[in-house]
């Protein structure tokens, strides 16, 4: 990000609503001005029912690129020229380029997930998973540690009839993994490479999604919550003696790569983790 603001600077957004509370403005604008790139992001407000105005307006006014977010992750997609086929599949998008008119969606919360992993050299690679939930961010990291090549996923949510869903429908897309929906009983019995808790539970309260003390071997727990840094099921894990991972690193690589969706370039990993801590903690 240059110092002022020219005729030719890039705007970048995020879409969305609510918009005001999200990390994204500071943290990609921190990019931008560690990267000297003459561009901004801003956050705009788009209501339900205003999504095909808002994308003829990014083409109208030009903007470089947007991140989505909530509730137009799934309904922008008919208005965009290219979609990734892992964000078909998964049904969401929550990055948008617009390169001469042309606009493409992906999909980075998975793939800033898996990265995130990777970070603790964790590969889902022939591994046995559990995901806990079966909602917009379970669809997202199922596609991922599929793609990914994970050998068996078992997915457990609160309402089943979601879960079996969800399952049937990606089984046809992944055959190679073994995807099963199943009971909180199964979750307690199976030994486990991973443990992904996508629920809401932990944001608001200090509920467990599952009671570690009655599963069985878990390698790493992954928990998609970063407010709070440390939900009680991460302090569970801690205390237990089991590596874990908060959300921190799925919000900072689903940044990163959009950041080089839009530049072509790769993101200054530290500024933009550095940006976020200061809004987290
Ligand atoms: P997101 O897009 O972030 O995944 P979502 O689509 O609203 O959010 O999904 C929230 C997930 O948290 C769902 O799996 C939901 O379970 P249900 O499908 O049964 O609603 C789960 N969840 C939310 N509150 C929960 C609770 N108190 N106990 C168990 N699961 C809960």
């Amino acid at each position: 990000m240059t110092e002022s603001i020219y005729g030719t600077t890039e705007i970048y957004g995020l879409i969305g609503d609510p918009v005001e509370h999200s990390f994204s403005p500071p943290m990609i604008n921190a990019a931008f001005s560690s990267e000297k790139l003459d561009a901004r992001y801003l956050g705009f407000r788009v209501k339900v029912g205003d999504v095909s105005e808002a994308i003829a307006g990014i083409r109208a006014l030009n903007f470089a690129g947007v991140n989505v977010t909530v509730p137009h992750k799934s309904t922008v997609i008919p208005y965009l020229d290219e979609v990734t086929p892992l964000a078909k599949k998964i049904g969401a998008v929550n990055t948008i380029s617009n390169v001469r008119g042309h606009l493409k969606g992906t999909n980075t919360d998975f793939s800033g997930f898996i990265r995130s992993l990777k970070t603790l050299n964790f590969s889902p690679k022939n591994k046995v998973i559990a995901v806990l939930g079966a909602g917009g961010s379970a669809r997202a990291l199922l596609v991922g540690l599929a793609d990914a090549g994970a050998f068996r996923v078992i997915v457990y949510n609160r309402t089943s009839e979601r879960s079996k869903k969800l399952v049937a429908e990606f089984s046809q897309y992944f055959p190679q993994t073994k995807l099963e929906s199943v009971s909180l009983q199964t979750i307690h019995d199976t030994p486990l490479d991973l443990l992904v808790n996508t629920t809401t539970v932990g944001m608001f309260s200090s509920e467990v999604p599952v009671d570690l003390k009655q599963c069985k071997k878990i390698s790493l727990l992954a928990d998609i919550i970063y407010n709070p840094i440390q939900t009680t099921l991460l302090k569970q894990a801690e205390e237990m003696g089991i590596a874990a991972v908060n959300g921190i690193g799925m919000l900072l690589y689903q940044g990163c790569e959009a950041f080089t969706f839009w530049t072509g370039k790769q993101a200054p990993e530290e500024v933009m983790r550095n940006r976020l801590l200061t809004l987290i903690e």
